[in-house]
């Protein structure tokens, strides 16, 4: 069998604005879930996951609608992809498909993306279907979304096709999704070459895991849309702080400080980068996301807030969660010499409070969805 590899993602900035037509700036992660696949003449679907050892679901590719309520709920994701693929006028004869995945699922690190990603690549690779990047990501997403039934945006999805080696990718998710198809500049390539700075990208996966699909991140976005409505545009990316006086509800005005506050924070961090200033001047602006999350957007959860404060104090430039929220990873900007002495104090923090050990290790940007040799 071929094998496929798609990788999930950390999110450097740009959190809860792709749904509002906004700005992102994530990294591709070296973790990633691999897919090896091939063709099949029986009109079968074939899954199996070394993470569910033992379950082998078979489906006719006819039948995928009509089954879908009575999948797992982990299989629906793959074959969300397979029932997508086919439903965009790309003919399956059958498929087997082994997944391997290596993103810790509820970390806040886009496992979900991940599997549907690797899938799309092998898909398109397997039938040699003519699908350009944004066909990959809106066919990922729409598995997600319609069949796996998840309201994402399009963040994680993106970065795990989009994403290169050593950079961050800066997407306006507006110029990105247009009708006409994306426009230029909509995904630029940022130089993020941290070891060459002496810093490194600490994750903290807290173990408190977030879950997409259990109303918080729903409600979100309905509470985005109906700030946008109240202000009379067509997303928040379109709305100032000039116009937050004009939002009566105080819960909407708080939803909306953060959407734009936060597109205006990655903009300010792909300047700082794209000019070539030390990256240590973005830390400030990852903590500024933090408490915009944790006290505007109430995305947070006590143990983001702990891992934030605990690497903050032993002197990380910056920090903040990253992903959905309500539990999951934070990310810790350090100089590379003191990544020891920060992961030693989350720990010590969160033995002190009670909570499990958190997981801690260093990313770097890798890259995107591709077939393995
Ligand atoms: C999740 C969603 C993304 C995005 C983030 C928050 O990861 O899947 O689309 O909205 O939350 O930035």
């Amino acid at each position: 069998m071929d094998r496929w590899i798609a990788p999930g993602r950390l999110n450097v900035i740009g959190e809860h604005t792709d749904y509002n037509d906004g700005f992102v700036l994530p990294i591709a992660l070296s973790l990633g879930v691999v897919c090896a696949a091939r063709r099949r003449a029986d009109r079968q679907v074939r899954l199996t996951s070394a993470q569910r050892a033992g379950e082998v679901i078979e489906v006719a590719v006819d039948d995928l609608a009509a089954q879908r309520d009575r999948l797992p709920s982990w299989a629906r994701y793959p074959l969300g992809v397979v029932h997508e693929f086919v439903r965009a006028g790309h003919p399956v004869d059958g498929v087997s498909l082994d997944l391997d995945g290596a993103v810790p699922i509820g970390a806040g690190l886009s496992s979900s993306a991940a599997l549907c990603c690797a899938v799309t690549v092998a898909l398109r690779d397997l039938f040699a279907a003519a699908l350009p990047d944004r066909a990959m990501v809106e066919l990922a997403r729409s598995a997600e979304n319609s069949f796996a039934g998840v309201p994402t945006g399009v963040l994680d999805q993106s970065a795990s096709i989009l994403c290169t080696a050593g950079h961050a990718l800066f997407l306006d998710v507006r110029a990105f999704t247009a009708p006409d198809g994306p426009e230029t500049d909509a995904a630029q390539q940022i130089p993020f070459d941290l070891p060459a700075s002496g810093l490194t990208l600490l994750v903290a996966d807290t173990g408190h895991p977030h879950d997409l699909a259990d109303g918080g991140y729903a409600e979100r976005r309905a509470q985005c849309e109906s700030a946008a409505a109240a202000l009379g545009v067509a997303a928040l990316r379109d709305a100032t702080g000039a116009d937050l006086p004009r939002l009566a509800d105080p819960l909407l005005r708080r939803r909306a400080t953060h959407v734009i506050s936060e597109n205006a924070r990655v903009l300010a961090v792909v300047e700082l980068l794209g000019a070539g200033a030390d990256p240590r001047a973005i830390g400030a602006l990852l903590s500024a996301s933090h408490r915009s999350l944790r006290d505007d957007f109430e995305v947070s959860a006590p143990a983001l807030d702990l891992a934030v404060t605990a690497a903050l104090g032993a002197g990380a430039h910056g920090a903040r969660m990253v992903g959905g929220g309500f539990g999951g990873s934070v990310l810790a900007l350090v100089d590379t010499v003191d990544t020891a002495r920060v992961s030693a104090e989350i720990t010590r923090r969160f033995a002190a409070t009670g909570f499990a050990p958190p997981r801690l290790f260093p990313v770097e940007p890798a890259a995107g969805a591709r077939k393995l040799d």
